[in-house]
C-alpha cells in the first residue's frame, strides 16, 4: 500500500517535472558502451571488425540493457593510428564498409531504440588527407590549403642545415619532436601525435568552418552525439615558446626518443581558446537539439576527451553564460591499479569528481578504454565484477569498454607482431606504451576466433584464449551467475529504480577494504540502495546500521534484501545490516528503506515531499529500532 502511494506521488512529480523541462537529457539514464570497431565483429572474414558486423550484433545491446553505443573512428584512414588519422571526415574506410553500411547501422540502431555516438577527431588529420596533400606543396598565396596546418620556418640564428633547425623543444605525445620537415615547402609542420597526423590550424577560420561543416554532416545523418578526441591539443602557444623541463622526469633509457613526460606541457595543451571551441561546438550540436525539424532527435550528447586533473576539466562543462560539453570524460577510476586499490582510494577518486561538479552538471565514470589496460590487468580479475558494480551504480552516466561485461583480459603481443604505433615509436619502452593488449577481438562464443571472424588466417590482433574457458558471451548468457548476468542485472536496476536516476550520493562506511555508498531516490519513501564494495584483500564484516545512524539516517527494522551480489549467489536473500559480511573483491547491493532524521541529506524538502514522508510513515506503521540487537 505504502509503495503504491509513493509510486503514484513519484510518477505525478516526474511527469510534471519532465513537462516543465525543455531538454530531453536521455543520456542521463543510459549506459554508454564503447565499441572499438576493428575488434567487435567481422562480417566479411578479413580478420578485422566492420560496420556490418556491428549491425548484426545490435540486439545484444537490447539484451544486456545498454542504451548507447559509441564507435571509435570509422572514417577513411590509412590506419597509421588505426582510424585516428582521418583521410576524409565524410567517408567510411573500406575496411569498415561503405556509407550505405553506416546508414544501415544507424537506422537499425534507432529502430531498436539505441543511440549512436561517433568519434570526432578535430585536432589533426591524416597526412594523406587531401587538405594536407595540397598544403604541403607550397606556401604560395594561390594554394587555398596553405594555412590549413601549423607550418613554421626553421629557427633563426641556427647554423645547422634548415631541416635540423627545429622551431622549439616541443615533444609529441607518441615520442620525438612535434616538428616534421617538408622539403617542398622548406618548412616544418606540427604534429602533437604521429608525424602521419598533422595538426590542423585553428587560427584559420576556414579550418574551423570545415570542421563545423563536418559536424553538421554527421548530425544531419542523425548521430545522437559525439565524443571529441584529444580536445586539449587543439591550440598551441603562438610565440612557440619552449616548454619547461619536468623536474620529476628521469629517462632510464639513454638515446630513447624524447619522452612526452620529460616536459611540462604549459604551451601545447588546455590553452584558454580550447574552451571557446568547445562552446562553439555546443552551439552547433544545439542547432540539431530540441529542434522541431528534428523530431526524434531531442538532444545531442557532447563528450570531450581530455586527460587532466579533474579541476582542469571543469571549464569544459561550460561557464555561467555558455554551455560546453554535457560532460568531459571522467578518467579518475582508470587510475586505480593493483598498488593503490582500496576503499579509501576509491572514495578519494569518486569524491574528487562529485565535490567539484559545477551546479546542475551531470557526473560520469569511465573504467577503461582503448588506450588503457583492461580492468582484469590493471586491478586484477578478482575485482572486475565489483568494478562493473561501481561503474553502473555510481550517480551519473557510465561508459563501459567492450568486453568488460564479460571480464575480458589483456592479451600479450610480442614486439615483432605489435600493431600500435605508440609502442613501435618507443621501442625501448614499448611494453609501457602498447595499446594492443586491450584491443583484442570481442569474445562471442566458443567457436573459432571466439566467433569474432570466420577468417581461416589470423585476426588483426590475436584473440585471448580464455574465450575457451568461459570468457565469452554465449557461455555467460547461459550461466545466471556469470559476469554478464551480473552486468544485465545491474543495467536493469539502473533503469528500473528511481534511486539510480538521481545524482545523490552518500558515503556510508569507507575503510581500507570497504567503499560503500547509499543511493536514494528524490522522493522519500521509495526504495534506497546500499552498495558495498570490498576493494581490499581481506573479508570485512561491518555494522551499517550504526554507520547510517551517524549520518542521521535510520532504516526500517535494520534489514533489507540483497538485490544483487557480484557473485550472483546472494540475490533475493534477506540481509540484516548490522553485520554485513563482504568477501575481498565482492560487491553487494542491499535494498533498504531509509529515513532521514534531519534535513541534512534530504534531496529536497518541498512541502509536498514532507507530506509524502509523513504519509509513508503513517501508512507503514513503522517501528524504528535505533540499536542493532
Ligand atoms: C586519443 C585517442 C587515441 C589516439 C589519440 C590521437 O587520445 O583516444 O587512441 O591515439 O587521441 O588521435
Ligand atoms: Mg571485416
Amino acid at each position: 500500500m505504502r509503495c503504491l502511494w509513493m509510486r503514484a506521488i513519484f510518477l505525478f512529480m516526474t511527469t510534471t517535472l519532465s513537462f516543465g523541462s525543455k531538454r530531453d537529457e536521455w543520456w542521463k539514464n543510459t549506459i554508454v558502451y564503447q565499441i572499438y570497431p576493428r575488434s567487435f565483429m567481422d562480417s566479411d572474414g578479413d580478420g578485422v571488425g566492420d560496420l556490418a558486423g556491428i549491425t548484426s550484433c545490435l540486439e545484444y545491446f537490447n539484451d544486456i540493457g545498454v542504451g548507447t553505443i559509441w564507435l571509435n573512428p570509422v572514417y577513411k584512414s590509412p590506419m597509421a593510428d588505426f582510424g585516428y588519422d582521418v583521410a576524409d571526415f565524410k567517408d567510411i574506410d573500406h575496411i569498415f564498409g561503405t556509407m550505405a553500411d553506416f546508414d544501415e547501422l544507424i537506422s537499425k540502431a534507432h529502430q531498436l531504440g539505441l543511440k549512436l555516438l561517433m568519434d570526432f577527431v578535430p585536432n589533426h588529420t591524416s597526412d594523406q588527407h587531401r587538405w594536407f596533400v595540397e598544403s604541403r606543396k607550397s606556401k604560395n598565396s594561390t594554394n587555398q590549403y596553405k594555412d590549413y596546418y601549423v607550418w613554421e620556418d626553421p629557427k633563426q640564428d641556427c647554423s645547422d642545415p634548415p631541416h635540423q633547425c627545429i622551431p622549439n623543444n616541443w615533444v609529441s605525445v607518441f615520442g620525438g619532436s612535434v616538428w616534421e620537415w617538408v622539403q617542398e615547402r622548406q618548412q616544418f609542420y606540427l604534429h602533437q601525435f604521429l608525424k602521419e597526423q598533422p595538426d590542423l590550424n585553428y587560427a584559420n577560420p576556414q579550418v574551423q568552418a570545415e570542421m563545423d561543416d563536418t559536424l553538421r554532416f554527421w548530425l544531419t545523418k542523425g548521430v545522437d552525439g559525439l565524443r571529441m578526441d584529444a580536445t586539449r591539443h587543439i591550440y598551441e602557444n603562438d610565440k612557440l615558446e619552449d616548454e619547461p623541463l619536468n623536474p620529476d622526469y628521469t629517462d632510464s633509457v639513454p638515446g630513447e626518443h624524447a619522452q612526452y613526460q620529460s616536459l611540462l606541457h604549459t604551451k601545447t595543451v588546455d590553452l584558454p581558446k580550447v574552451y571557446d571551441v568547445t562552446y562553439h561546438w555546443r552551439e552547433i550540436l544545439d542547432e540539431f537539439s530540441d529542434n522541431p525539424d528534428w523530431p526524434g532527435y531531442p538532444s545531442r550528447l557532447m563528450v570531450v576527451e581530455v586527460y587532466n586533473s579533474h579541476k582542469a576539466l571543469l571549464p569544459y562543462y561550460g561557464t555561467s553564460d555558455r554551455r560546453g560539453a554535457d560532460f568531459p570524460f571522467n578518467f579518475g577510476l582508470v587510475y586505480l591499479n593493483k598498488e593503490n586499490m582500496s576503499g579509501i582510494k576509491i572514495q578519494e577518486l569518486v569524491n574528487a569528481w562529485m565535490e567539484d561538479l559545477p551546479p546542475g552538471k551531470w557526473p560520469n565514470w569511465v573504467t577503461g578504454n582503448h588506450d588503457r589496460p583492461r580492468i582484469a590487468d590493471r586491478v586484477g580479475i578478482t575485482y572486475t565484477r565489483a568494478f562493473n558494480v561501481l561503474n553502473l551504480l555510481l550517480p551519473g552516466t557510465p561508459t563501459s569498454y567492450y568486453g568488460e561485461e564479460i571480464a575480458m583480459g589483456n592479451i600479450w603481443v610480442a614486439f615483432n607482431k605489435t600493431q600500435d604505433p605508440f609502442a613501435i615509436n618507443n621501442p625501448n619502452h614499448w611494453e609501457n606504451y602498447t595499446r594492443d593488449p586491450e584491443r583484442s577481438p570481442m569474445q562471442w562464443d566458443r567457436s573459432h576466433h571466439a566467433g569474432f571472424s570466420t577468417t581461416t588466417g589470423d585476426t588483426w590482433l590475436p584473440v585471448n584464449q580464455n574465450y575457451l574457458s568461459g570468457v565469452n558471451v554465449a557461455d555467460q548468457m547461459a550461466d545466471n551467475t556469470s559476469t554478464l548476468a551480473l552486468y544485465m542485472k545491474l543495467a536493469a536496476l539502473r533503469k528500473e529504480q528511481p534511486a539510480f536516476q538521481t545524482n545523490h550520493l552518500k558515503y556510508v562506511i569507507v575503510t581500507e577494504n570497504i567503499f560503500s555508498f547509499l543511493r536514494m531516490p528524490d522522493t522519500p519513501g521509495l526504495e534506497s540502495f546500499l552498495v558495498i564494495i570490498n576493494a581490499g584483500t581481506s573479508n570485512s564484516t561491518d555494522d551499517y546500521s550504526a554507520a547510517l545512524k551517524k549520518k542521521m539516517m535510520i532504516t526500517e527494522d535494520n534489514s533489507g534484501i540483497v538485490v544483487v551480489s557480484s557473485n550472483m549467489d546472494r540475490n533475493g536473500k534477506p540481509q540484516g545490516i548490522c553485520n554485513v559480511h563482504v568477501a575481498a573483491g565482492e560487491a553487494i547491493v542491499i535494498r533498504i528503506s531509509v529515513y532521514v532524521i534531519n534535513s541534512e541529506p534530504a534531496p529536497s524538502l518541498s512541502p509536498c515531499l514532507i507530506l509524502a514522508t509523513m504519509l509513508a510513515i503513517i501508512f507503514s506503521g513503522i517501528v524504528f529500532r535505533y540499536q542493532c540487537t
